[in-house]
């Protein structure tokens, strides 16, 4: 489904990302870890066209989609949640996912099909997503008056709503709370059962290793692991980039 070739990005004299190769098949779930500044923010954002790689290319199904412009990125399907929590915040939940869902077919649709289009098909769509972040009673709240967990639930809604093959989910469940994780989980493990493909980014071990099928390590912008959780777990390299993060401080 997507095939990253050779990704590099610097900023300046950083090497953000160099040289990251990464294959990730149709309702896989890869998980992509690794320390604090180790590319991995970056690699969403080149995948999801915030940035231009300086080198590489990205393979979307059969388009190389390197540099093409975020909305033409989410048009064909691809989507993310933010790393810090991105929502319209004097916006009710409902129109959230209208405003998604819309930033998604504005690309693909013509404005007249658009109008008349409106309907049974897309309110069904909002209400099933609602449904499966569990926010269908809070459809007409402001966002922030949401509680931290719930606006985490509908970030995901968010990117849900425009309907994506691949979600590329950025530290979701930064800073919630265990019971919430646990939540997190089974929605992860949903979206592969709704035939979505994911990568995970994220810190929390126990969520990586419980839902990826696969992960992929990064340190310092380099690939420097990827297998089946168990295993990667267990590669010295991993703990050294992990226990030098420690002692680095
Ligand atoms: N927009 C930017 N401008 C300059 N440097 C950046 C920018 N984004 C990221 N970096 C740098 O690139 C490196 C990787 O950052 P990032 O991808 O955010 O790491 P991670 O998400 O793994 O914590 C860091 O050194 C960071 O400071
Ligand atoms: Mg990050």
């Amino acid at each position: 489904m997507l095939a990253i070739e050779r990704l590099s990005k610097n900023f300046g004299g950083v090497r953000a990302v160099h040289h990251v190769d990464l294959r990730v098949e149709p309702q896989e779930i890869v998980g992509l870890i690794g320390p604090n500044g180790s590319g991995k923010s970056t690699i969403v954002n080149l995948v999801t066209g915030v940035f231009a790689p300086n080198e590489g290319r990205i393979r979307l199904r059969d388009q190389d989609i390197a540099g093409w412009a975020p909305h033409r990125v989410l048009a064909a399907g691809i989507a993310r949640t933010f790393q810090n929590i991105r929502l319209f915040g004097n916006l009710t939940v409902w129109q959230n996912l209208w405003v998604a869902q819309n930033a998604r077919s504005q690309q693909a649709e013509g404005a007249l099909s658009r109008w008349l289009a409106v309907g049974r098909s897309r309110m069904t769509q909002i209400e099933s997503t609602l449904d499966f972040c569990r926010l269908g009673d809070k459809r007409d709240e402001l966002a922030r008056n949401l509680a931290f967990g719930e606006q985490r639930r509908l970030e995901l809604a968010r990117a849900l709503a425009a309907e994506p093959d691949l979600l590329l989910l950025d530290e979701p469940a930064a800073g919630m709370n265990a019971a919430e994780i646990d939540d997190l989980r089974e929605r992860i493990l949903g979206l592969r059962r709704r035939g979505k493909t994911v990568v995970l980014i994220e810190h929390h071990m126990e969520l990586v290793m419980a839902v990826a099928d696969r992960v992929a390590v990064l340190n310092f912008g380099e690939k420097i692991a990827e297998g089946n959780p168990a295993a990667v777990q267990d590669d010295g390299r991993v703990r050294e980039a992990y226990l030098g993060t420690a002692r680095r401080g």
